[in-house]
């Protein structure tokens, strides 16, 4: 008769090789599954004589018994090392900083956006925003500036690879002036409107950067005067500088779609440029062939425009010698204004 107690032996080690919870099931179906080795014994017992039968049921019972324990201490480490695997591969580390976000702040150029915005604004005039891929006609044409007129070069820009719909080419918008024309078509006189946004053009260097920023002032009505021009700015370098000692000049100039035309200039008065003037806006009354396509009528509607840079104001503002600073992105500059 078999000797139990190599079978039992023989679980044990089965048991022990398997590795996985399926393994496992297949071990354990081996000895005392329905077919299985205990099973097989136990079938078998009705062959025995009644006298031997009773001890032997009782050796094979103790037998799988002992085979179940085997079975269920070995579930029972596999259940644990599954777990202490999945807890080791899910761990983490408490003690490492956390991924905090520092506080932002404000970009010097925006500043002076927003200031602006609300310096005009305190004075009554609108605040518009436009498109930066903006059409031959609104950039140039309809600013008294028709194809191949020389003053194009001044503004050499860029271009996008896409026409318009009488074939041209669209810019990205060298100045804020489209939105005169835009702004003008769009409202009725009297008109009192500040654009501010990006601008592109083919420059680079200390006070030139291919994108800049502009803002753009437009006050239209039966009576406004280079006079009131020279006042409204005046007043608007005064509370953007916070302070009546200002070194500005207005020097006569040429653009298409003013006239007369002038540059505003500005001295730098503290900073590397101490005593250095910089151009900071172009301005002049609105050209009569401009006014008409803003759809009014020149002989009862005048007025002035003005497109300021906002990096040239910030620059003064705060006595920086160049531009390229505003673009870098170095936080040692950056923080300085927060
Ligand atoms: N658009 C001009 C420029 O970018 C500035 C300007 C605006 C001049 C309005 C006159 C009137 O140079």
């Amino acid at each position: 008769m078999q000797d139990l107690s190599e079978l039992i032996e023989s679980a044990r080690k089965d048991f022990a090789a398997a590795e996985q919870p399926a393994a496992l099931e297949d071990a354990k179906a081996r000895y005392i599954g329905k077919t299985g080795q205990i099973t097989v014994l136990m079938k078998a017992l009705g062959q025995l004589a009644p006298e031997e039968r009773r001890s032997r049921g009782q050796e094979i019972n103790r037998a799988k018994a002992a085979i179940e324990a085997a079975l269920n201490a070995r579930r029972e480490a596999l259940a644990e090392e599954e777990l202490r695997k999945k807890l080791e591969s899910e761990a983490i580390d408490v003690t490492l900083p956390g991924r905090g976000r520092t506080p932002g702040g404000i970009h010097p150029v925006m500043r002076t956006w927003m200031r602006i915005e609300e310096i005009f604004r305190s004075i009554g005039f609108d605040v518009a925003d436009g498109p930066e891929i903006e059409s031959d006609w609104f950039s140039f044409t309809a600013l008294n500036n028709p194809p191949n007129h020389p003053a194009r070069s001044m503004q050499d820009t860029f271009y996008v690879d896409r026409t318009d719909a009488e074939g041209r080419q669209l810019p990205l918008r060298p100045h804020t002036s489209p939105m005169q024309v835009r702004y003008a078509r769009t409202h009725e006189a009297p008109i009192k409107v500040i654009a501010p946004g990006r601008t592109y053009r083919v420059d680079s260097d200390a006070t030139h950067s291919p994108m800049f920023h502009q803002v753009e002032g437009l006050w239209i009505d039966e009576n406004v005067s280079f006079t009131d021009l020279k006042g409204v700015y005046s007043n608007f370098l005064r509370c953007f500088f916070e302070t009546n000692d200002l070194v500005v000049r207005f020097r006569p100039s040429y653009f298409p779609f003013t006239e007369p035309s002038v540059e505003v200039d500005m001295m730098f008065t503290s900073g590397p440029r101490k005593g250095k003037w910089l151009e900071i806006s172009g301005a002049g009354e609105v050209h009569p062939n401009v006014v008409r396509n803003y759809g009014l009528d020149p002989e009862k509607h005048i007025g002035f425009a003005f497109g300021s840079g906002l990096e040239r104001l910030t620059m003064l503002r705060y006595g920086i010698d160049d531009l390229r600073l505003f673009f870098e992105g170095d936080l040692r500059f950056l923080r300085q204004f927060n």
